[in-house]
């Protein structure tokens, strides 16, 4: 009984912890005649470890600190990993990335700003 109660307190919390929302990334897009990125986190978390996208693809976990450009994107590096035909739609899909209205500007919108210890 004790240990239920606990449980039901603690589960929430970790459960917020580990709960991200979109990250929009609007660092050079707007100012290069393109609408913001709008990165849905929770939908790419739910669909790979965290060490895919910030081990081994070497993604910060910082809105906007990774540099991305449409180069290197169409080169294979950041998004372009996997937005390139094979395991995700290509980056010809412009507006499936740049969907963000205008104005926004960088940062997570939702959901919580701050990761739990040990989540790698
Ligand atoms: C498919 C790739 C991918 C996966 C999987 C992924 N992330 Fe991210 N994450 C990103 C990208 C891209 C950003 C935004 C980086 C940017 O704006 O340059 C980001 C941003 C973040 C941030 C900074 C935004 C914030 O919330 O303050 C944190 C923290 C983070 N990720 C943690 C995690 C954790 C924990 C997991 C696993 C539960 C995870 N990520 C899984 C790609 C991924
Ligand atoms: C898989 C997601 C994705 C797709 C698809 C995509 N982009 Fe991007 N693009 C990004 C990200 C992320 C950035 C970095 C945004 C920032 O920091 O402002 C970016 C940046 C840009 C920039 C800013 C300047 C530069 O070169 O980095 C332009 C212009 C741009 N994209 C044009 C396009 C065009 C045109 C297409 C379609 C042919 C396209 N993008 C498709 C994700 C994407
Ligand atoms: C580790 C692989 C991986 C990386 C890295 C990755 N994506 Fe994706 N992404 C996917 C897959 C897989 C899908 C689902 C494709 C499908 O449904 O056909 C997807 C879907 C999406 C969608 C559509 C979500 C929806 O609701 O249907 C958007 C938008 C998107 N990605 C943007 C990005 C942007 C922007 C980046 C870089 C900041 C990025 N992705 C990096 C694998 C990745």
């Amino acid at each position: 009984m004790w240990f239920g109660l606990l449980a039901l307190l603690v589960l929430p919390a970790v459960v917020a912890w580990a709960e991200y929302a979109d990250v929009v990334i609007n660092e050079r897009a707007e100012e290069e005649g393109m609408a913001p990125v709008i990165y849905p986190h929770w939908f790419h978390r739910i669909r790979f470890q965290c060490s895919v996208c910030h081990v081994d693809l070497e993604f910060k976990t910082a809105a906007g600190q990774n540099g991305i450009t449409m180069d290197k994107i169409s080169q294979g590096e950041f998004c372009g990993a996997c937005h390139n035909g094979e395991i995700a739609w290509s980056v010809d899909n412009c507006d499936l990335c740049h969907s963000g209205k205008a104005g926004l500007e960088t940062g997570i919108r939702g959901g919580h700003e701050t990761t739990g210890p040990g989540v790698f």
